[in-house]
């Protein structure tokens, strides 16, 4: 059998370039590699967005949609959303019991946010977002999973996982399966001022829009300061639209820094091309979209056997841990 990757993102709604750079775009290419199990982590979103919980629903909709319209192929993987698999919950709570705290308070993630006084101003004091790892740390070995894509961010994750693993097999006898991370070469991608994208900074590019809509964003990229007229000579090192070509149009690189640096090409003619060439990968993807939106039902049913999938898998686990624990 192949190997098992398990990945997830929580549900923040349509995703935006960034998010489809950074981890969408590799499950596309490892999907037809590996046996995936990609999870909406909606529990995740509990550990700092409890208060707003009614925006769930609708954001889990559209990022399932998203998923689907990018081409996720839901026959060959199992795609669903993490709550509606209790076996999660359980193995979180058994978890923690072993975990000494100072592990969860070293991570670095956590240390930044917490100093950080809350995110956008909830207060994170809680026992649920310290145990954020802890529940990453579940949904990874609940699947045996081999490999887990992971940007640098998301190391210290992993390395826990890894810890908390040894140390449960320590105590009732080889379990769970020490994942090892997949380097990707997930890509950063710039929002339109060239700050990192985010919503909150009204800077993204939603990955799935109307082509015209997208190229309309794309003209509004920032590009070098100092270009005021057509025939001024370009910088493309310090222009957002160049970083976007490199990442979307990287055959056309040589001939568009070229002629960006002779000042021949302006830079309402170079988006064009970019959002051309960007049309190419996201119009399929914009229609594909639009037809799971048409189907509600379909997507019900694609979520429901991607729950059935998983939840087998992870009573299996529970069975054997439960077992382990002399709980059984
Ligand atoms: N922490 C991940 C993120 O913020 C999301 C996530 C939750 C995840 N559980 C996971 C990623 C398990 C990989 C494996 O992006």
């Amino acid at each position: 059998m192949g190997k098992r990757i398990f990945s997830g993102i929580q549900p923040s709604g349509t995703m935006h370039l960034g998010n489809y750079m950074g981890a969408l775009e590799q499950w596309l290419r490892i999907q037809h590699e590996y046996e995936c199990i990609f999870a909406v982590v909606d529990l995740h979103a509990l550990t700092s967005k409890y208060a707003e919980t009614e925006k769930i629903p609708g954001n889990i909709k559209n990022m399932v949609l998203d998923w689907l319209g990018a081409g996720l192929d839901y026959e060959k993987n199992i795609l669903y959303v993490q709550s509606r698999v209790p076996q999660h919950s359980e193995l979180h709570l058994l978890l923690s019991m072993i975990t000494p705290l100072s592990w969860l308070e070293r991570v670095p993630a956590y240390k930044d946010k917490i100093t950080q006084l809350g995110i956008n101003g909830k207060d994170i004091n809680t026992y649920g977002f310290l145990g954020y790892p802890e529940l990453m740390t579940a949904d990874i070995l609940l699947y045996e999973t081999d490999l887990v894509p992971v940007g640098e961010d998301q190391n210290p994750h992993l390395e826990l996982a890894r810890e908390i693993a040894r140390r449960f097999n320590n105590f009732y006898g080889e379990t769970f399966k020490e994942p090892q991370g997949l380097i990707g070469h997930a890509s950063l991608l710039p929002g339109t001022d060239g700050r990192k994208m985010s919503k909150s900074y009204g800077n993204d590019i939603a990955m799935i829009m109307e082509p015209k809509e997208m190229a309309k964003k794309i003209s509004s990229l920032v590009t070098d300061p100092q270009r005021i007229k057509k025939t001024d000579k370009g910088h493309p090192e310090v222009c957002t639209a160049f970083k976007y070509h490199k990442l979307f149009n990287a055959e056309a690189i040589p001939c568009i820094e070229s002629e960006c640096r002779k000042g021949a090409i302006g830079c309402v003619e170079c988006k064009k091309r970019l959002a051309a060439k960007m049309a190419q990968t996201f119009m399929p993807m914009y229609e594909r979209r639009q037809k799971f939106a048409e189907q509600p039902d379909l997507v019900e049913d694609i979520l429901n056997e991607g729950t059935k999938k998983a939840a087998s898998l992870a009573e299996k686990m529970m069975d054997k841990v439960y077992k382990a624990m002399h709980l059984r």
